[in-house]
Order: structure tokens, then C-alpha cells, then sequence
């Protein structure tokens, strides 16, 4: 099955203003209008999503970082997938390793990924272990996020969902962190595509498996090529709009 790749970028909580973002936002529209053949998203800060929607551009969509798994209600301090839904976010990430280490559980990422379908968004999942141990621990707890975070959900919905591959100790947050291969990338996309298969059948090859951890303009093409995954989730290097248009053409190259 050919799925059209697709690349994500993760601002976290960057840029400071709305100016700057508006700014980055409307350079990397600028460096991505003649893609054809790649998905493009950026996930700014919840702040800015609305004003960024006004930005004019075909290529890109919004997504958030974050959702609560309820409508609405008395939830102080949350925004509900819905709501992101009618500012006009197409996209959602879930369970990210920076939402985590504050005490996200699998439990609550399995809540709010249902919420984000019934509302009509696409949930990035992110899973991923903090360290490799040398018992190959890391396959065990990659496997239980994915049972845990998918649990409930039906075959039907699973060609909106994307699953990227994190791996804790790459991503450039991560103190002393070190680079991930491509390789480390396909043993786990190809593990991660066996989960999805025993668990939900074929209907799992609809599944998008990405990479994020630090992928960069100068290692992007080693990941597509030989990474087994359908795009890529890039944080720091998002915030480059040079960087970034740099890794939606290397992708659009290797597409064609
Ligand atoms: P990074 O971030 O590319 O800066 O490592 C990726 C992520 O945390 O999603």
C-alpha cells in the first residue's frame, strides 16, 4: 500500500510571540508551496493556532500538541478536541514524552485519542522508550503503549491515526542524548507495524508510522530511505523554516 508521507513539525512551546510565529509560519508557507506529493503540518502553541489559520496556504495544516478528552465542561485550564476542531486543527499529537515525564499515563492518552476521533481529528501517538537496556526492555514498553493508548479503538478509525516512533534519548530536549540510526528506526516502525497487525488484522497497514529525535535537513533522507517509516516528526529543526522546507523537498524527492 502507497501512503503519501507526511511531516510534522513539533514548535513545543516556541516561538515567543505571535509576531515571530506568524512570521515562521508564513516563511515556511512560503518554502513549502510547490509540494505535491507530502503531507505537511505544524503543531504551534494552542495560542497561535487561530491567527495562523488566516495565514493563506494549501499545503500546510495545523495540528495541536495537546487535547483534554472532553467536550465541554468544567475543566479548568483544558481545550477540548472539538474546540481545536473549530478553530480549524486538523491534527493532534498525544502522549509526547515532554507531556509524559509531567505524569501523562497510558490511560489518559487512550482517553483523549478517542475524544480526538469523535471530534474529527487526526491523533499523532507518540510512543517511545526513555533508554535501549541491553534485555531489549525497550520492544515490552513500546508494546504496552500501544496496547494501552490503542485499547477501544475500532479497525474503521485506524487509517486516521499516525504513530511516531520518539525515541527518548535522541530527541534534543533529552540531556546527554544520543543520535538514533535509521536502523534503530526500522526495527522498531517494523515492530510497531507487528503490533498493530496482530492486534487489529490488514486494516493496520493503513496505519502511518513516523520518526521523530532530532531528525534534521542533513539525516531526513537516511530516515525515508531506509528508516521503514511514512514521514517524519521533526521539533528543533521546525523552528528553521530553511530547515524545515529543506526536509518536506527531500521528501517530495524521494516521493516521486
Ligand atoms: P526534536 O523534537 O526534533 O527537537 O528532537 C522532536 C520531538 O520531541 O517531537
Amino acid at each position: 500500500m502507497i501512503k503519501k508521507k507526511i511531516i510534522i513539525g513539533n514548535w513545543k512551546m516556541n516561538p515567543l510571540t505571535l509576531k515571530e510565529a506568524e512570521k515562521l509560519y508564513g516563511e515556511v508557507a512560503a518554502g513549502v508551496s510547490r509540494t505535491k506529493n507530502t503531507d505537511i503540518v505544524i503543531c504551534p502553541p494552542f495560542l497561535y493556532l487561530e491567527k495562523l489559520t488566516k495565514i493563506r496556504t494549501s499545503k500546510i495544516k495545523l495540528g495541536a500538541q495537546d487535547a483534554f478528552a472532553g467536550d465541554v465542561g468544567a475543566f479548568t485550564g483544558e481545550v477540548s478536541s472539538e474546540m481545536l476542531y473549530e478553530i480549524g486543527a486538523r491534527y493532534v499529537m498525544l502522549g509526547h514524552s515532554e507531556k509524559r515525564t509531567l505524569g501523562e499515563s497510558n490511560i489518559d492518552v487512550n482517553k483523549k485519542l478517542k475524544g480526538a476521533l469523535a471530534s474529527g481529528l487526526h491523533p499523532v501517538l507518540c510512543v517511545g522508550e526513555t533508554v535501549r537496556d541491553e534485555n531489549h526492555g525497550y520492544f515490552s514498553l513500546v508494546k504496552m503503549q500501544l496496547e494501552e493508548c490503542l485499547k477501544g479503538i475500532s479497525k474503521s478509525s485506524l487509517s486516521k491515526i499516525i504513530i511516531a516512533y520518539e525515541p527518548v534519548w535522541a530527541i534534543s530536549s533529552t540531556q546527554n542524548r544520543k543520535d538514533a540510526t535509521a536502523d534503530d528506526s526500522r526495527e522498531m516502525a517494523i515492530f510497531i507495524r507487528k503490533i498493530l497487525s496482530d492486534k487489529f488484522g490488514k486494516e493496520a497497514q493503513s496505519v502511518k508510522i513516523i520518526y521523530g529525535g532530532s531528525v534534521n535537513e542533513r539525516d531526513a533522507e537516511d530516515f525515508l530511505s531506509n528508516g521503514g517509516v511514512d514521514g517524519l516528526l521533526p521539533g528543533r529543526a521546525s523552528l528553521d523554516a530553511k530547515k524545515f522546507a529543506k526536509i518536506v523537498e527531500i521528501c517530495e524527492t524521494l516521493s516521486r
